[in-house]
């Protein structure tokens, strides 16, 4: 049966063997689907070790997503505007390295939150690696606007500049938090770590347009901070990043098997689970 599995440190928690054994259950796969946990300090060879016994690709979760991207042979275009590799396909004619990540945000907005994106003024918070992953899929939706705000305004500044040249039509601006006071916003979403530990990116007040829509990278049981934060500072609709989590996941098994899953029912059930 062909290999699959997610590679992480820590891994235990993760729900990928779930998602993707409910997605070979739904198209008719076979394949085993495992949780890797790889030392801190030889990722490449727990990686070499999974593809001698047959491996044929693996999901990559924190802290190694750099690390893949390093190790891949060939990168997908969003992997190399991203930086950052969270899925391996391990072939005879070596190991490609691509990014679902955003692809995995752009699919949960638009199909499951009902979202759309052409023509909206995006904001996104932080600047970071998850911030990265995200922005060139967000720049082909066609937003009339993408600003990117963070703590530390230069990483956003040099973000936005780093992107101008797949911007096209888009207006692709870096600031930090106290610049968006007084702007107004369809879509606020968190790519900070923030929610991790319990906090809240300071965020000047009246940042919602009506009918926005505030994403929050992070999921698990309850809103997190920014989406309570967001409610109250107007937001119409809030909405946690298990759909993102299931959209990647399906974007990668869509890779591997050349089979999409249909993930609503997937992520309605993994819903149920974790609530
Ligand atoms: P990731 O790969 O998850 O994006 P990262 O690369 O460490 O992680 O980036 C974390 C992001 O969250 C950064 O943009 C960070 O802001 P700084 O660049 O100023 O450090 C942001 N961040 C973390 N904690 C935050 C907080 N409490 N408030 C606002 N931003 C925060």
């Amino acid at each position: 049966m062909d290999r699959y599995a997610v590679v992480g440190n820590p891994i235990a928690h993760s729900k990928s063997p779930w998602i993707h054994a409910a997605f070979a259950r739904q198209t008719g796969q076979a394949l085993a689907y495992e949780a890797l946990l790889a030392p801190l300090d030889d990722f490449a060879g727990t990686v070499a070790r999974f593809r001698a016994e047959g491996g044929r690709g693996l999901n990559v979760t924190v802290p190694f997503k750099l690390e893949a991207f390093a190790l891949a042979d060939r990168r997908t275009p969003r992997a190399e505007a991203a930086g950052a590799v969270n899925t391996l396909a391990l072939g005879a004619d070596g190991i490609l390295g691509d990014n679902t990540d955003g692809a995995g945000l752009v699919r949960d907005l638009s199909l499951n939150l009902h979202c759309p994106l052409a023509g909206r003024r995006i904001l996104l918070l932080g600047a970071g690696g998850a911030t990265r992953g995200a922005l060139l899929p967000l720049l082909d939706s066609a937003p009339a606007r993408l600003c990117i705000a963070n703590r530390t305004r230069h990483k956003a500044v040099e973000l936005a500049q780093a992107f101008a040249a797949h911007a096209g039509t888009v207006r692709i601006e870096g600031c930090g938090f106290e610049a968006l006071a007084d702007q107004r916003f369809d879509l606020v979403i968190n790519a900070t770590s923030a929610s991790l530990s319990g906090e809240l990116p300071p965020l000047p007040p009246g940042l919602y347009a009506q009918g926005a829509l505030a994403y929050d990278m992070m999921y698990g049981r309850g809103h997190t901070p920014f989406l309570r934060a967001a409610l109250a500072d107007g937001a119409a609709r809030v909405a946690d990043g298990l759909g993102m989590l299931v959209e990647q996941a399906a974007e990668s098994f869509a890779l591997w098997r050349g089979v999409r899953p249909d993930s609503a029912p997937v992520l309605a059930e993994l819903r149920q689970l974790i609530e």
